[in-house]
């Protein structure tokens, strides 16, 4: 008989994880699992949520626990009140959850306490930063989890230190790279005028609250970079965090503010766009794979060998490291990225094939 696996997701990011795992189960009957998909509800909006769905052809969640917004603690308490529902129900043999949001973390206690096995995809990776909600979310799930799969050496000895054994760990890859890999041909291009697109423009998304929670300091944040970056435009996709702060207090003919875009149109942009500055996790590692510069407006990255062997590089507008980022840039010194051990297109493959055989 087939294994059950629950696979959990709840905010943007977790769509492009998912996206390969669920395929790859699709595309290998040889391994005998069949899976259940549970949509948290932590992100609701169509612009952050259906429509990628719709682009990475995920199909319908099963269950969608409608959360919502709310505190950490509302967020998480509601997530796991619903989740227990659909683990009594649906009895599986194991849950798989990706990432570092609040669902991640919900959805493994929830389970562990029922006894169900969990798999964390993208376990192991820290920024030893206890400020941020998600490096909270890594340690706990990692600190509870059966199985650990990584997309880096690095996650594996953060895991070795904090005591999981070596048959927990599995070296896969990214499967965010999986989905980037499948859907570069598919990429559409952007609702924007091609003047811009075939121009030098630079791509700018901030939604960290480190960085937008204060109104003056965001403002502060967007002046300085429509500065720095002399003369060239920028395209500013704004979550919807950041939108609550932002109103319209910014103008400038130089920034194009939008709403949050589209998976395949922000790969596009993103890919022929000529520097990106970003907070976010996952767009360190999609820059580094489409070799794309990256300023990262951050202390710290969970994701270091986006520095190491990527493009990115790490910057604030406190302590002067934005401008001389900047000024490396503007002179043409550009880093070039090289290739990522197993950051290669079949991480969900290789993930399925390892489920296979501990179930
Ligand atoms: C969450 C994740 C973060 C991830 C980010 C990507 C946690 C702790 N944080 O942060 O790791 O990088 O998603 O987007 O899990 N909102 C909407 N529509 C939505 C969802 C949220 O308008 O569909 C609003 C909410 O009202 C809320 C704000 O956006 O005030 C933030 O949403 P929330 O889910 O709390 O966290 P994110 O900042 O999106």
């Amino acid at each position: 008989m087939n294994k059950k696996i629950v696979v959990v997701a709840g905010a943007r990011p977790n769509f492009m994880k998912i996206a390969s795992i669920v395929h790859a189960i699709e595309e290998t009957p040889s391994a005998g699992l069949d899976f259940v998909l549970v949509h948290t509800g932590q992100h609701y909006d169509k612009l952050l949520s259906d429509n990628f769905f719709e682009d990475l052809r995920i199909p319908n969640p099963n269950y969608n626990l409608a959360v919502g917004s709310g505190s950490h603690a509302k967020q998480t308490a509601e997530i796991m009140v619903a989740f227990e529902g659909v683990l009594q129900k649906e009895r599986p043999d194991l849950v798989l959850v990706v990432g570092d949001v609040n669902s991640t973390m919900a959805c493994t206690l929830t389970a562990k306490k029922m006894n169900i096995k969990v798999a964390h995809i993208e376990a192991g990776i820290r920024s030893f930063d206890l400020d941020m909600p998600e490096e909270i979310n890594r340690m706990v799930t990692d600190s509870i989890a059966d199985y650990f799969f990584t997309t880096t050496q690095i996650a594996n000895t953060n895991l070795r230190n904090a005591g999981a054994k070596g048959n927990q760990i599995f070296l896969v890859g990214n499967t965010m790279i999986d989905t980037l890999i499948s859907n570069q041909c598919r990429i559409s291009k952007p609702d924007l005028p091609d003047e811009l697109l075939d121009s030098n423009y630079a791509v700018l998304t901030l939604h960290r609250p480190s960085n937008v929670d204060s109104e003056r300091e965001l403002i502060n944040t967007i002046t300085k970079v429509m500065e720095e970056l002399k003369g060239m435009k920028a395209v500013f996709p704004v979550h919807p965090r950041t939108a609550k702060q932002l109103k319209n207090r910014v103008k400038s003919n130089l920034l194009v503010i939008t709403p949050p875009m589209r998976y395949l149109e922000f790969i596009y942009l993103i890919k022929n766009s000529s520097l990106v500055i970003t907070d976010s996790g996952g767009i360190q590692e999609e820059t580094t794979y489409l070799n794309i510069p990256c300023i990262t407006l951050r202390k710290n990255t969970e994701r270091p060998e986006t520095i190491d062997l990527g493009t990115n590089v790490l910057a604030n507008m406190k302590d002067g490291t934005f401008e001389s980022a900047m000024r490396v840039f503007n002179e043409g010194f550009i880093k070039n990225a090289k290739n990522i051990p197993f950051w290669d297109g079949k991480t969900g493959k290789r993930i399925v094939d390892t489920l296979s055989k501990i179930l």
